[in-house]
């Protein structure tokens, strides 16, 4: 859709310079580039001198158990209601499979943490092989692969076991492995298996557990637990779907904020994210029902966290919590107990491996402590009622932590004066919410230019969302993609202080979606994976980073164009976005730079990447010029990252 080309003749004329490259960008020119629809040119020199330094953290992500994003999503389980956790999970996700009754069976738990297990009961004349099926998250996804299959079983049966990869409406066997078993009465043993399957050509599939119901006829066995893998990031047990994980990895995000969000903080007191219940074995792992209304098995619990940071080389920023639940608030004497839940959270993760906790990380697959350097106490504690009690819980908090890891950076979870304690301690960073409709979000540019210096900020979340469409925004589109590039143009102008910035939320598994857009969405169908215009800006922007933010010198205001310039050594990057509906000429001048390459993303305003239709993409070309002079066409609503040297 886009060309490169080298414009000789219209360079002689606009520059007045020999052989300068022109690197033609836009949308749909042939249709757009009329004078009426194009901006006068603009010229912006680059200074090689002064400047601020550029946070090496800049661009992150945000993660939070909510729109199915973890259980169902980036976790590599694909069962559903596996450990009947949460509030009411009955049968969800399960139906017999030949002539049986299925129950949830409360009075066989398979451990002190799964307080249910699934009960079949075979009819007494049985001669088939019978059993049940989960049918995941509105289906499984079946691709080519060698899938890990774990289930606990209880009952009498000594015997075959087939576990199936099947079509639901189609009846298509993908995968048929069979095992044998001995399983005894009134008592769980744990089943482990890995098979191949081939490819189904939709997500219309589940997975099938059968035995011989001739050896049952009349009895019942429990199953548990059941588990369904397939190759998971980095080949981690209970670890990442390969996909999703692997397109997150290509944002190359330097931090991870987690676990929430909302969903640290609980709809009650009891059913907050802790730590504690987040560890171990799963079978160890209670789960809870989420702060977005359903069950999260915590199966990507505290240490697949920071696996997961590990793996993609990401600084972790964990959030603890700070007290403040939708159920009610604790403070004071009533906050004293879990400042020892932080100690201990903070001793599993940093302490010695001969250290109460520590042991437990070791003996939990970590010998060797994680990395930590930044927490961020609580979320949102400015709203829904945190506010007043906010300044003594975060002084609380600090004190713990700072006492015992005073390297660690401490993060308040609002930037509200009211809310925070008088004269907060140095050192501490704060943490700005905002999504915004595009326009506002635009207006926002210059919302960080008067930060104090002496405050940096963490803005944990951020986004361009059109809250006045009563029908939702359902997913990104150019606009709205524009807007966060001329925003984060402003982020990084300003990174000296914003020291961290994520687009937020990050996954949604379509059909469940609660909030939208995010950055990436899926379902359980072949080549789903959808990655909006705002992935795409935030990849451009996450891969292109400077150590210094260089002065411009220019020709115009921002607006509707908008640009940043920074360097990493001799390397030189310029970041473009044009939030409006004319083409604009943009002269970038970078002496002593010869080439690189152009990044740009671009297209109708209204353009989007919809599920198996994701058309808009970044083009990459290389650029040559012989006197530092790069000419881009930046088209109406496009976004370009020059990168030179
Ligand atoms: O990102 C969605 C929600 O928005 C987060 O859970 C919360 O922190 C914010 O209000």
């Amino acid at each position: 859709m886009w060309s490169f080309v080298v414009h000789a003749f219209f360079l002689l004329v606009a520059l007045g310079l020999h052989g300068r490259v022109c690197a033609q960008m836009g949308s749909d020119l042939s249709a757009r580039d009329g004078k009426e629809n194009t901006s006068a040119p603009i010229t912006l020199t680059v200074s090689k001198e002064g400047g601020n330094k550029s946070s090496p953290h800049l661009y992150g992500i945000m993660f939070e158990e909510m729109d199915r994003s973890g259980d169902g999503g980036i976790h590599g389980q694909l069962l559903r209601n596996n450990g009947f956790q949460g509030s009411h999970p009955g049968l969800t996700a399960y139906a017999p499979v030949g002539d049986v009754d299925i129950f949830q069976d409360d009075v066989s738990p398979v451990s002190h943490a799964i307080t249910s297990s699934l009960q079949v009961q075979v009819m007494p004349d049985e001669t088939k092989f019978v059993g049940f099926s989960n049918f995941g998250y509105n289906g499984i996804p079946v691709i080519n692969a060698t899938y890990r299959c774990e289930f606990w079983m209880m009952g009498a049966y000594a015997g075959p076991i087939t576990l199936q990869l099947v079509g639901s409406a189609s009846g298509k066997v993908y995968a048929n492995h069979n095992i044998t078993v001995h399983s005894v009465f009134g008592d769980f043993t744990h089943h482990e298996t890995s098979f191949n399957s081939s490819a189904s050509p939709d997500g219309d599939n589940e997975w099938r557990l059968l035995f011989d119901g001739s050896k049952v006829a009349g009895a019942s066995l429990n199953f548990g637990l059941i588990q369904l893998f397939p190759p998971t990031f980095h080949s981690r047990k209970n670890g990442l779907r390969k996909d999703i994980a692997t397109a997150v990895d290509e944002m190359q995000p330097s931090f991870l904020r987690f676990a929430g969000g909302n969903n640290i903080e609980g709809l009650q007191i009891d059913s907050r994210w802790a730590w504690n219940r987040t560890i171990g074995p799963v079978h160890e792992r209670p789960g809870r029902q989420s702060d977005w209304h359903y069950p999260n098995t915590d199966a990507l619990g505290l240490d697949e966290y920071l696996w997961w940071c590990e793996d993609m080389g990401m600084e972790p920023v964990l959030a603890v919590w700070s007290g403040k639940s939708y159920g009610g608030i604790l403070s004071g004497p009533d906050l004293e107990p879990f400042l020892d839940d932080i100690r201990n959270e903070l001793e599993y993760i940093l302490g010695p491996s001969n250290s109460t906790y520590g042991s437990q990380r070791a003996k939990n697959g970590r010998e060797e402590p994680w990395r930590l350097n930044y927490i961020e106490i609580g979320n949102e504690d400015d709203f829904t009622g945190g506010c007043d009690t906010y300044p003594d819980r975060f002084t609380q908090i600090y004190k713990t932590i700072h006492s015992e890891y005073p390297n660690i950076t401490l993060i308040a979870s609002t930037i509200d004066t009211n809310c925070l304690p008088e004269s907060p301690p140095e050192g501490v960073w704060y943490d700005f919410h905002y999504y915004r409709k595009p326009d506002d979000l635009v207006a926002m540019f210059n919302w960080w230019d008067n930060q104090p210096r002496s405050q940096p900020v963490m803005v944990g979340e951020y986004g361009s969302r059109n809250t006045s469409n009563p029908d939702g925004v359902y997913w990104s589109f150019m606009q709205m993609s524009c807007s966060e590039a001329a925003h984060m143009i402003g982020l990084e102008r300003n990174s000296d202080v914003v020291r961290m910035a994520a687009y937020a939320p990050l996954l949604q598994h379509f059909g469940f979606t609660q909030w939208s857009p995010t950055l990436i969405g899926f379902d359980s169908s072949p080549d789903s994976l959808t990655l909006s215009t705002s992935y795409y800006v935030q990849q451009m922007f996450s891969r292109n980073r400077g150590e210094t933010i260089l002065p411009v010198n220019t020709t115009a205001d921002f607006g509707p164009l908008y640009w940043v310039a920074c360097n990493i050594n001799d390397t030189y990057i310029v970041k473009l976005a044009n939030y409006g509906e004319k083409n604009q000429t943009v002269h970038v001048e970078i002496a002593d730079t010869k080439s690189g390459k152009l990044e740009m993303l671009s297209g109708p305003r209204d353009g989007i990447n919809l599920p198996h239709n994701a058309t808009i993409k970044p083009t990459i070309d290389n650029v040559t010029v012989s006197h530092g002079i790069y000419t881009i066409q930046m088209g109406s609503w496009s976004v370009a990252v020059l990168v030179v040297s």
